[in-house]
């Protein structure tokens, strides 16, 4: 396989990423922690524009966790505005760019009422464009997803017999998320941190030690080359 170019026919359909490293790449700079979350801005725009000239087709990205509530209240508080006011700046140039702005996490739960109603205008402007699905986990858990899929389908009262993997599939926050093919994480630290544990059963983990605010489209075709270069075998053999 070549590395001098991604694999149009081996693209990821869904590339999931943990935005991490913000605070480590303002406390290096002598600046504050909410300063890297500021930072971060550019990077996810950047990333974006990368993976439409690469022809990814679902783009998640961890935006807030539903432990990041532990974080100090004034980080929290502005974390709440950053987002709120990014949605606003950015929607009408994604929209343009045919990108298709989805959520995943909690909502009826501690999110302020008004990000909420920029989620939904977000997702509502942009709910017919099809080039690129950006969906952002915010008040998001994969355990609390998880949680919640099991809670509705306890309330329906489904035999035990058919409780199968499609059923808990169906109710997860968007049943139509495919699975993850890619998998990253900025920063250098390697866990999961209960994001999209479900839907990343047989993904490819790529951990990268760049910080967030450093990170560009190139590192995200470089982490495509890398997943183009894995070997899935779906717990089957090699094709
Ligand atoms: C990721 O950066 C952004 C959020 C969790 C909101 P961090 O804020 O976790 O940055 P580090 O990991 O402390 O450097
Ligand atoms: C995961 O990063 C959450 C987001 C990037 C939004 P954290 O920085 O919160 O994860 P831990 O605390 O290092 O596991
Ligand atoms: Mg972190």
């Amino acid at each position: 396989m070549t590395t001098t170019g991604p694999d149009v026919t081996g693209m990821p359909r869904h590339v999931a990423c943990v935005m991490d490293g913000n605070g480590r790449w303002a406390e290096q700079r002598g600046l504050k922690r909410t300063d890297g979350h500021a930072a971060g801005e550019q990077s996810l725009l950047d990333v974006v524009d990368g993976a439409l000239e690469l022809g990814i087709e679902w783009l998640t990205v961890y935006a807030f966790s539903t432990e990041n509530w532990r974080r100090p209240t004034d980080e929290v508080r502005f974390l709440m505005r950053f987002n709120e006011s990014l949605l606003v700046q950015r929607r009408d140039e994604l929209h343009e760019k045919g990108v298709r702005i989805r959520f995943v996490g909690r909502r009826d739960w501690k999110v302020p009422k008004r990000l909420l109603r920029r989620m939904d205008e977000s997702v509502t402007l942009t709910a017919g464009n099809r080039r690129l699905t950006l969906t952002i986990a915010f008040n998001y858990g994969a355990q609390a997803e998880i949680v919640d899929a099991v809670k509705q389908i306890v309330a329906l009262g489904p035999a035990p017999a058919d409780v199968d993997e499609a059923l808990i599939a169906k109710h997860l926050y968007d049943p139509e998320m495919p699975d993850v093919d890619l998998w990253i994480r900025t920063s250098g630290e390697y866990r999961i941190s209960n994001f999209l544990i479900w839907q990343s059963a047989y993904a490819e983990l790529v951990f990268v030690d760049t910080y967030w605010p450093d990170f560009r489209r190139r590192h995200l075709a470089a982490a495509v080359a890398e997943y183009q270069s894995r070997n899935r075998r779906f717990g089957g053999l090699d094709q």
